[in-house]
């Protein structure tokens, strides 16, 4: 699933001719092996800020309305999961089909090692190493947390369309995003809800779209909770 550095220049080339009005240029590398190890870097120096290590409230919040809603056997994709603790609480909840995706392996490594020594349950859950947007196939469920801040902000118009196209007819992308500015020079890269919606809404229906009150004390104040259902 690796995908090799000419594509991802080819994709980046795409977008930079689709952004020369705004002028967007890629800040994160463009190449996957740079893209790689820029990520597993921060892995191996344990500079993961990001790692909560445990399930997030507000995307347990969000799994325990899907086991409400009786969707344990569809099939679900973390992108850019990392150490995905809400992979264990899928299973946990007997979720039956989950595939997650990181373009850092030490991340895999380090959940597979989980996953091995508390429940198990690896039949239920396909790791994969590779680029989200090389992703093939489809979900019926996405979750999203600290995935769409981590890219580029020149790929969030693909991030879109690529969140559309892995989903089944009215399947649904679900979870957080950061709702104020954090940084534009690094990850996590911020923005508004106003932003999100506009790139957003052309692709699906707004089902939960609000002020999170359910985040973490350290998050709070600053996500917006979203359940969005595919369009068309
Ligand atoms: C900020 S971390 C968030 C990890 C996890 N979602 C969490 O909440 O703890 C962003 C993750 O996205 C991964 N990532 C970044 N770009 C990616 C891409 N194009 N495809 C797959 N994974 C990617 C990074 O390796 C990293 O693990």
């Amino acid at each position: 699933m690796r995908r090799s550095g000419v594509r991802l220049r080819k994709r980046i080339g795409q977008i930079r001719s689709q952004n020369q009005i705004s002028c967007v240029e890629p800040i994160l590398p463009v190449t996957a092996d740079l893209l790689e190890d820029f990520w597993s870097q921060r892995y191996k120096a344990g500079q993961t800020g990001w790692d909560l290590g445990a399930v997030s409230p507000p995307l347990k919040h969000i799994i325990d309305a899907w086991k409400n809603e009786s969707k344990e056997n569809l099939r679900i994709l973390l992108p850019g999961c990392g150490n995905a603790y809400e992979a264990n609480y899928l299973l946990e909840q007997g979720f039956k089909d989950i595939t997650v995706v990181d373009i850092a392996q030490p991340a895999l490594t380090s959940l597979k090692e989980r996953l091995s020594e508390s429940s198990g349950h690896l039949d239920r859950i396909q790791l994969i190493h590779g680029d989200f947007f090389s992703l093939d196939g489809t979900f019926h469920l996405i979750l999203e947390q600290t995935f769409f801040c981590a890219l580029d902000p020149s790929l969030r118009p693909d991030y879109a369309r690529k969140m559309h196209d892995l989903l089944e007819p009215a399947g649904e992308l679900a979870g957080v995003f950061f709702d104020a500015p954090m940084y534009d020079h690094r990850p996590p890269f911020g923005g508004s809800a106003a932003e999100y919606r506009e790139l957003l809404e052309p692709y699906f229906e707004l089902l939960i779209w609000e002020s999170c009150k359910v985040s973490h004390p350290a998050r709070q104040g600053s996500e917006l909770l979203f359940r969005l259902q595919k369009k068309g």
